[in-house]
């Protein structure tokens, strides 16, 4: 599948861009500076080793667009709204996947603002692409080491259920990685609040990058 990144020089766009190559998908990292997206290029390239130097592409954001039916928003909740407002003519009927959680800090503790990233993000974008949100719990530094095996939950929430069938399959084609359906796109809310929650019990238990894994007692 042909899966573009906004904002792919950032950690989270690392770390999917390196486990979805090596799945045989091709990338296109996408930055608001070429250069910078070159860089990026190289790195990944780097760390995929021989055999995969076709998966990868680069460029500016819109090209990343342009280039992919699978279009993920790597950027910091804080610059969602002025980044997509000048992007969004260039999308089409894409894929749209959100990780992004619209966290803050304050009285040094994170914290989760009260709103929803996925249904802003549907919200800017042209009504004819299908916002997916995924990915919010699981550590980019777990996903940028590809040699480590994953063991957790991603949910996913959206209100096209094909779309969320293929992010599904993407995100189960990372090994350890079990996907379970969150329901309609508004339910990322709930999902967008778990990223601060993880990153206050990093730091006040000294976990190493927590991810979320659901137990089904019956089992
Ligand atoms: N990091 C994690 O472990 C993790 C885990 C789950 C979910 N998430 C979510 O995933 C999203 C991305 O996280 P991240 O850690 O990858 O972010 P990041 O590394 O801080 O930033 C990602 C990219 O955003 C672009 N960017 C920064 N400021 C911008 C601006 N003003 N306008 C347009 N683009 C800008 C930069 O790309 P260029 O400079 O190349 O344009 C940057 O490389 C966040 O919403 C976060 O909540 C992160």
């Amino acid at each position: 599948m042909k899966i573009g990144f906004v904002g792919g020089t950032g950690y989270i766009g690392e770390g999917l861009s390196l486990r979805w190559a090596k799945k045989g998908h091709e990338i296109f990292i996408g930055s608001r500076n070429k250069e910078k997206a070159k860089r990026a290029f190289k790195k990944y390239n780097k760390k995929l080793g021989k055999g995969y130097k076709d998966k990868l592409n680069y460029g500016l954001n819109k090209d990343a667009i342009l280039e992919s039916e699978l279009v993920v928003i790597s950027l910091p909740a804080k610059v969602i709204k002025k980044a997509l407002e000048d992007l969004k003519k260039h999308f089409r009927n894409e894929i749209v996947v959100s990780p992004v959680a619209p966290l803050y800090k304050s009285d040094n503790v994170f914290k989760c603002k009260n709103t929803c990233a996925a249904l802003k993000i549907q919200d800017i974008l042209p009504s004819s692409t299908k916002v997916v949100s995924a990915f919010h719990s699981v550590p980019a530094s777990h996903l940028k080491d590809t040699e480590k095996n994953l063991n957790c939950d991603v949910v996913v929430c959206g209100d096209d259920e094909n779309s969320k069938s293929t992010v599904k399959s993407l995100a189960e084609e990372i090994k350890g990685v079990r996907c379970l359906n969150g329901g309609p796109l508004s339910v990322s809310k709930l999902c967008e609040s778990l990223t601060p929650l993880l990153i206050n019990l990093s730091i006040r238990n000294e976990l190493e990058d927590p991810s979320v894994k659901f137990i089904d007692f019956s089992d």
